[in-house]
């Protein structure tokens, strides 16, 4: 009998290991492969599902990158970035900085629809984000990388959270490493995935005073290529009564890549938080070897994704897998 019990424990030791192993566990209690027995289908969904949506408004790649980003650093990548505004509360995703800005929510339920039909109360909506910006950042032209996942989702989302934790285009260098700092993210990580802006738009309003009233004496930042400043000025009047958009870097829009960091260097950033980690003596280097070694930025821009995906997670029996994705339980 206690031999029995040995083999019994030895031989569930060893499976554990085995399927450990073949998962892959991470540091931050998340794991490769996490749905591989429970939801075998769920990533081939998402991957599916966002296909057909970035084919149809290729636009939405970006804002799925950036939903990863606004969900991550506040309150961590809990899927809070989902959550509808109550009669009582209103939620991050109605700040002024995620609306009307950050769109793909429709995606989003989407994607929870045909996973709740398939496999019920299994994959987190802090999950599913994970995946929709990996797969984003693939089709827009990188390497496929490993997702860690097992992500729970959180209860709780408040607008007075975002400005405390997502930096405004405004930030110095000094603020960015400092912003960055908090989540644990280095000064390299920070510069590695500002290049995320390779790809996407911004809205006027988030840097038209480099246009018209950089300062007290000059109107427009002499940082900006002379150039690029009239472009910008034309599609963004002064006097406009829409907030417009434009490419947040001009040459390849879609393809995330590295010629953000060449166009930094060109004095092409598009927000002064791009173009300061350029005319700062502090990031400067790093944003040159960037513009050069594209291949080394882009494993580091793998790298630091996955990072960021590990920020405060839920995990274990902490949280709870909504049922849908814009309210809690
Ligand atoms: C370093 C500090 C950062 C600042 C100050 C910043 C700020 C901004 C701003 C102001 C916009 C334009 C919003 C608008 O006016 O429509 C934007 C867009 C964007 N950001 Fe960032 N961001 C930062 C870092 C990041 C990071 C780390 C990521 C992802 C890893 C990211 C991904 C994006 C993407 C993909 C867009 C384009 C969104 C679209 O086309 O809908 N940003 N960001
Ligand atoms: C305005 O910016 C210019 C160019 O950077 C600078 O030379 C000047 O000192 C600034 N003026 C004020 C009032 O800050
Ligand atoms: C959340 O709000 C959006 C837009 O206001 C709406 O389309 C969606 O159905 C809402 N979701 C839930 C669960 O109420």
């Amino acid at each position: 009998m206690g031999r029995l019990l040995f083999s019994c424990i030895a031989v569930t030791v060893l499976c554990a290991s085995v399927s450990m192993a073949l998962s892959s566990y991470h540091p931050s209690g998340l794991t490769v492969g996490f749905y591989q027995s429970t939801c075998p289908q769920a990533e081939e969904i998402v991957r599916s599902t966002v296909a057909k949506a970035v084919s149809d408004d290729p636009g939405v790649a970006a804002d799925f990158l950036r939903m990863h980003f606004h969900d991550c650093f506040v309150r961590g990548c809990d899927g809070s970035i989902l959550l509808n505004s109550t009669k009582k509360s209103t939620a991050e995703k109605d700040h002024p900085v995620n609306n009307p800005s950050l769109e793909g929510f429709d995606v989003i339920d989407q994607i929870k629809a045909k996973l709740e039909a398939a496999c019920p109360n299994t994959v987190s909506c802090a999950d599913i984000i994970a995946f929709t910006a990996r797969d984003s950042i693939v089709l827009s032209g990188m390497n496929h990388y490993d997702v860690p996942a097992g992500r729970r989702d959180g209860k709780i989302s408040r607008a007075s959270d975002v400005p405390k934790n997502l930096p405004p285009p405004t930030f110095t260098v000094k603020q960015l490493i400092a912003n960055f700092a908090r989540k644990g993210l280095s000064v390299d990580e920070m510069v590695t995935l500002s290049g995320a802006h390779s790809i996407g738009k911004s809205h006027c309003s988030s840097f038209t005073s480099r246009l018209y009233s950089f300062n007290n004496t000059v109107a427009t930042d002499p940082t900006l290529d002379p150039a690029y400043a009239a472009s910008l000025k034309q599609q963004c009047p002064s006097n406009a009564n829409t907030d417009n958009t434009v490419p947040l870097e001009t040459i390849s829009p879609l393809r995330l890549d590295n010629v953000y960091y060449k166009e930094l260097l060109r004095n092409r950033g598009l927000l002064a938080s791009d173009e300061r980690l350029f005319t700062s003596p502090v990031t400067k280097g790093l944003v040159l070897n960037n513009a050069i070694y594209g291949t080394v930025w882009a494993e580091k821009f793998t790298r630091a994704i996955i990072h960021m995906g590990t920020l405060d997670v839920l995990t274990g029996t902490k949280g709870e897998i909504r049922k849908n994705c814009g309210v809690v339980n």
